[in-house]
């Protein structure tokens, strides 16, 4: 049975839904747990202390240890601050917490985006940044950063909710980077489950079926001592977990040796820029910017291979 036993978690928003599920499973495999949760409503407004509460009543009731906080996420460092002196350490962070300020993109006033991406976004810089450092010591780290569909795919009336969402996968991917050497992963996860800030817009055949526990063991498994993986984004869902990743078209390059590149190059190229028969994946900046050089490599320093650009993928790339 892997075990969490003496590892110390924030899980922010941990009042309700997936939070609340996640808080419950790490206190069952031994983590201590800090419950992090506001208790306003699912647009932001308001605050209570009872979501947080009942939460860590309940895992000491099965015989866990967990601690309420009941800080907005906006607080930021304050948060592990507290987590520093109740427990003296912090090995683990699920940015969790999460409202929803649904508008069509004409109607959504400042405070809507605001609002949004401060909770969403924000927050889990000004927190990760002030733990960063405990876990760069400790040479240990877990970090999950909670995505969306509606970030990945784009959702109606979600602009500044999915821009948010999409913010901490690009977030996540930086601190996966810079944690390499600290054995520090991070890692996203874009959760589907039945909850108060889905019962709106899903039936309530969905709402009981898409149960958070079916969500919960993934978090688990990224906060794992045993799990390396870094820099992944999942959807997760019903018991079903897929693993996301960038595809890129072969492309073209529509610039000629000698000439300046026009309009009419892209146009009449476009169908080969966007065909994805020969795709390939590129899985890190360096990986991504070889096409560039090669292209350069290419068409400016008078390189015979030039003809083969546009036939095969030329630059280095991995699947
Ligand atoms: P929920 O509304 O049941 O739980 C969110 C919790 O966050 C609440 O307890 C709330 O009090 C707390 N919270 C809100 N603002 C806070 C703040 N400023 N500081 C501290 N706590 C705050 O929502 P649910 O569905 O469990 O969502 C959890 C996360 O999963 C959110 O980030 C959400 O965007 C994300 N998500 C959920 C999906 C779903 O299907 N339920 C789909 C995609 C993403």
């Amino acid at each position: 049975m892997l075990r969490l036993d003496g590892k110390v978690v924030l899980v922010t928003g941990a009042g309700n839904g997936l939070g609340k599920e996640y808080a419950l499973a790490f206190a069952e495999r031994g983590a201590k747990v800090v419950v992090n949760d506001l208790g306003g409503s699912s647009s932001g407004e308001g605050q209570s202390s009872r979501p947080a509460d009942e939460v860590v009543q309940e895992i000491k009731s099965s015989g866990g240890e967990a601690v309420a906080n009941y800080d907005s996420v906006e607080a930021g460092g304050k948060i592990i601050d507290f987590v520093i002196k109740t427990y003296g350490r912090i090995d683990i962070l699920v940015h969790n917490a999460g409202i929803l300020r649904d508008k069509s993109i004409a109607k959504m006033k400042d405070e809507d985006w605001d609002l949004v991406h401060g909770v969403h976004l924000r927050s889990v810089f000004l927190i990760t940044r002030v733990a960063w450092a405990y876990m760069v010591k400790q040479k240990f780290g877990r970090i999950v950063t909670i995505s969306s569909s509606a970030g990945i795919y784009g959702n109606f009336g979600q602009a500044n909710y999915s821009a948010a969402k999409m913010g901490v996968v690009g977030l996540m991917q930086t601190l996966a980077v810079e944690g390499k050497k600290y054995n520090i992963t991070c890692n996203s996860v874009a959760p589907i489950a039945g909850s108060r800030l889905t019962r709106s817009v899903m039936p309530d055949e969905m709402v009981d079926g898409l149960k958070a526990k079916y969500v919960a063991p993934l978090i688990l498994w990224l906060s794992h001592p045993e799990c390396k993986d870094s820099g992944c984004l999942f959807e997760c869902g019903a018991g079903w977990i897929g693993k996301l990743r960038w595809e890129r078209s072969a492309g073209y390059v529509v610039r000629k040796r000698g000439l300046p590149m026009t309009l009419e190059d892209v146009k009449e190229n476009w169908d080969k820029i966007c065909d994805f028969s020969d795709s390939h994946h590129p899985t890190n900046i360096h990986d991504a910017n070889a096409k560039y050089y090669a292209t350069l490599e290419v068409l400016d320093n008078n390189d015979e291979s030039a003809i083969k650009l546009n036939k095969t993928s030329s630059a280095p790339s991995s699947s």
